[in-house]
C-alpha cells in the first residue's frame, strides 16, 4: 500500500517545535480527533521504526491536515528536515478518538507540551459546545498556536513553569480550582503523565466524564507488535491494551492511573 503524501508547508513554530501541512485526501476524510498518524521519518536503519504523530487539525475543503512535532531525538530530528513539496510516508488515521461532545455541552481540555496538539483538532470539532482550555507549558517561548487555541475555544488559560507567561506553575493549578467551581459535561487530557494523572483522579472524584491520550512508544502502529502494551484495569484485576488500538484515547477509570 503506497501511503505517500506531498507537503505543502513546513515551517517551525518555535524552537524545536516544527509543523506540517500536507495534502491528503484519505487522512483528512477518514480522520477524527485524537486519532495520529505513523510516520516513516527516514530510510536508514535509524528511522526503520515509523514515529506516531498526532493529527493537530484538518482541512477538510482542502483535504490537508497538520501536525506539529517536537525535535526529540533521530526519527523528529529527520521530519525537520522536510520541505514544501517533498514527499512523506504517513500511514492512518490511526488509533480510536475522543468522544465528540453533544450540543451544548460544557467541555474542558487540559493539555501540557506536546499533548496539547490533538486538543486542537478535538476542540475545532466539537461545534457549538461551550469550550474551556487550559495549556502549559514550560517557559514562553515555548508557547505556540495560542492564536488557534483563542479562535476554537470560549475560554483558554495558559500557564508557564517558569513564570514567563500567562500563570505561573503548573496547569493542573488554574484547572482545578476552576473544576471546583464549574462542573463540565466532559474533560478531555493529553500530556505529561502526572498531570494526566491529577486531572482524570479528579474528574473520577466527582464523577465527571474524562478521556485520556496516553502517549507510549510504538512500533507497527496497528495492533500488530505489542511494542505500545499498557496495563489497564481488568475488573479487580489487569489486563494490557495496545495504546495504538485500543487507544491512544482511554476512559480514565480503565488506566492504571
Ligand atoms: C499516539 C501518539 C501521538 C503523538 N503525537 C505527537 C505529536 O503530535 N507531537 C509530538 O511532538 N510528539 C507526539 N508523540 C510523541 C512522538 O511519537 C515521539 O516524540 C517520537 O516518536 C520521538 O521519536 P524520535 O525518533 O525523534 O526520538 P527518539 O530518538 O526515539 O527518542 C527521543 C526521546 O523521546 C522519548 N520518546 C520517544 N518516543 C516516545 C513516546 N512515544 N513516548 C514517550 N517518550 C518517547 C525517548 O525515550 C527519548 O528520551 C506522540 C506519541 C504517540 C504515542
Ligand atoms: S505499536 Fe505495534 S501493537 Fe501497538
Amino acid at each position: 500500500m503506497n501511503f505517500n503524501e506531498r507537503i505543502l508547508k513546513s515551517e517551525i513554530l518555535a524552537k524545536n517545535i516544527h509543523l506540517l501541512r500536507i495534502k491528503s485526501e484519505r487522512i483528512a476524510m477518514k480522520a477524527s480527533p485524537g486519532q495520529f498518524v505513523n510516520v516513516r521519518c527516514g530510510t536508514g536503519l535509524d528511522a526503520y521504526l515509523r514515529r506516531p504523530v498526532s493529527i493537530c487539525r484538518v482541512d477538510s475543503e482542502e483535504n490537508t491536515f497538520d501536525m506539529v512535532f517536537m525535535n526529540r531525538g533521530k526519527g523528529t530530528n529527520l521530519l525537520c528536515g522536510l520541505y514544501c513539496d517533498d514527499v512523506i510516508d504517513v500511514m492512518g488515521p490511526l488509533g480510536n478518538g475522543f468522544t465528540l461532545p453533544g450540543k451544548n455541552e460544557h467541555i474542558a481540555v487540559v493539555g501540557g507540551g506536546i499533548g496539547i496538539f490533538p486538543l486542537l483538532y478535538l476542540l475545532e470539532k466539537s461545534g457549538n459546545a461551550k469550550k474551556s482550555a487550559f495549556l502549559g507549558f514550560r517557559t514562553k517561548k515555548a508557547v505556540v498556536l495560542k492564536e488557534a487555541f483563542q479562535k476554537a475555544c470560549d475560554e483558554l488559560v495558559i500557564s508557564t513553569d517558569d513564570g514567563s507567561y500567562g500563570i505561573d506553575g503548573l496547569i493542573t493549578e488554574p484547572f482545578l480550582k476552576w473544576l471546583e467551581a464549574e462542573r463540565p459535561d466532559r474533560v478531555y487530557t493529553c500530556g505529561p503523565l502526572p498531570m494526566m494523572r491529577a486531572v482524570a483522579l479528579s474528574c473520577m472524584e466527582q464523577g465527571i466524564f474524562c478521556e485520556v491520550s496516553m502517549e507510549q512508544r510504538m512500533g507497527c502502529g496497528i495492533g500488530a507488535c505489542l511494542v505500545c502494551a499498557c496495563k489497564v484495569k481488568d475488573g479487580d484485576d489487569f489486563n494490557y491494551a495496545h495504546v495504538c488500538k485500543d487507544g491512544p484515547v482511554f476512559p480514565a477509570e480503565r488506566l492504571m492511573l
